[in-house]
């Protein structure tokens, strides 16, 4: 036993010393370059980490460019982009000595035969279709360099409240699959200022998204008792929002600039109605063709869209009243019937003092029914009784007569009292348009600085 013990040891040196003299690649005089027979020992160990001591972890160092922003799916709250992935790591048996190798410090390799760190986008929610690049640099130093192409299809919590002026941050999540923290650790390979320089000078020229800003932070993931090393990098990108503006803001605006001043046309008047609802059908196509530009998700809508559906309900509203008002002053029924109490305090007494309407004044004339009680009539009637027949008879029809105007005047009196009525409500509905239009140009200004200013 003994004996053996004092075989195996000397042995065990050995190998160990073999092991530090493999540890750098052969090289011989009349060739560049390490040999084939030492690179493919090395293809021949593939599946092995490549640490010559496995208790310390492979550092992987990454760094991307931010190449386009293909797509963001609101619905499906995928964010689509294109990056250019760069990952150093070191392989500790690719080492040689350059003098010793004809001067070649570098030399390309297939990815396929060496192992490589298993990093993934954590947030990656579909296959990668990008091409990849099957070759990788290698330093005399063991270090290597790995440039790759990477479709992220990424999911992202996608606020579209905003639209069209939203900013959108989604995180990207580098780290080992399976590796814990002992085996691999990530870190970054450029300071993240840079990454966020290099991506802006990419995507400047290119589509809907503007890219604000990069950041990065490592951490650490824990499940259980197993660690992970992880980097997430937060991109924030803002949306170029001149399509929206031309195709959704402006042609809004000027439907609701039209239908603001259809309120200057009398309420009673037929023309008004049928305006207005050529002005909804209008707004119906324009709904449509806006349908297919605004974005939707299961948990909110745009304020945008909201406010569409605010003013086409406005836009209801006011024909409706258009249509009552024409109703109830050309109705025989509605003529003489005076306006119901409750309506008279509410809409002429409240509402036109809440919103400082002024009855235009009516004819000079006194109200009608006053001329019956006035003394100076009774003494002609007094007089008219005791004439001829001939006069009694013309001072009858005078009579009827004046009572036939006597009526319609007061028609007209009651007809003026729901015109008026029918002006407050068109004036209170006026108000609450023009206020609701100047909140949202407001809103639509507060958030275009946000935006701005980002
Ligand atoms: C391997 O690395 C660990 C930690 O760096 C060190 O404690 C240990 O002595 C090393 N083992 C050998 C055989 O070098
Ligand atoms: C990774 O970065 C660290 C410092 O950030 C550096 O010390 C190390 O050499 C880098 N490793 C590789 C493989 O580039
Ligand atoms: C090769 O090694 C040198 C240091 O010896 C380093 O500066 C350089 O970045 C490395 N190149 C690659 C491609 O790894």
């Amino acid at each position: 036993m003994g004996e053996f013990r004092g075989l195996l040891i000397p042995s065990l040196c050995f190998l160990f010393g073999a092991a530090a003299v493999l540890s750098e690649l052969a090289c011989k005089d009349s060739h560049s370059g390490p040999t084939y027979e030492s690179l493919q020992s090395v293809f021949d160990k593939k599946p092995f980490r490549p640490a010559t001591n496995l208790s310390n972890p492979t550092v992987t160092n990454i760094s991307f460019t931010l190449y386009a922003v293909l797509g963001v799916n609101e619905k499906s709250q995928i964010l689509t982009t294109f990056l250019w992935l760069r990952l150093y790591w070191y392989h500790e048996f690719l080492q040689w000595d350059p003098e010793k190798c004809g001067g070649i410090t570098k030399i390309s390799l297939p990815v396929e035969e060496l192992w490589m760190p298993d990093i993934i986008v954590y947030e990656f929610i579909d296959e990668d279709k990008s091409q990849r690049c099957p070759y990788i640099y290698v330093n005399h130093t063991g270090q290597i360099r790995y440039d790759r192409m990477l479709r992220v299809l990424s999911s992202c919590n996608l606020e579209i409240f905003n639209f069209p002026f939203d900013v959108q941050k989604c995180s990207l999540t580098f780290g080992s699959y399976m590796h814990t923290i002992r085996d691999v650790r990530v870190s970054l390979a450029l300071p993240i200022e840079q990454i966020s320089e290099n991506s802006k000078k990419y995507l400047e020229t290119s589509g809907e998204w503007e890219l604000v800003k990069i950041q990065g932070e490592t951490d650490i993931l824990k499940f259980g008792i197993d660690e992970w090393d992880i980097i997430t990098f937060w991109v924030t990108i803002k949306r170029r929002p001149v399509l929206y503006v031309v195709n959704l803001i402006i042609p809004s605006s000027f439907l609701m600039l039209v239908d603001i001043m259809s309120f200057y046309l009398p309420p009673h008047s037929v023309d008004r109605a049928s305006f207005k609802m050529t002005l909804i059908l209008g707004y119906t196509v324009f709904l449509l063709i806006m349908n297919d530009l605004l974005p939707s998700t299961a948990n909110g809508t745009p304020l945008i869209g909201i406010y569409f559906s605010v003013c086409l309900a406005l836009m209801v509203i006011s024909l409706l009243e258009t249509v009552i008002i024409t109703y109830v002053l050309h109705h025989s029924a509605m003529k003489y019937r005076p306006v119901p109490r409750l309506v008279r305090v509410m809409v002429l007494g409240y509402l036109a003092r809440l919103i400082c309407y002024t009855r235009p004044p009516s004819q000079p004339e006194t109200p009608s029914n006053n001329i019956t009680t006035d003394p100076q009539e009774k003494m002609k009637n007094v007089e008219v009784s005791q004439a001829s027949p001939e006069l009694q008879q013309i001072c009858r029809d005078l009579g009827m007569v004046r009572a036939h105007i006597d009526s319609l005047r007061l028609q007209q009196d009651l007809e003026e009292e729901w015109i008026h009525v029918g002006y407050v409500l068109d004036y209170l509905l006026f108000r609450v348009y023009l206020v609701l239009i100047t909140l949202y140009a407001l809103v639509i200004t507060c958030m275009w600085c946000i935006w701005y200013n980002l």
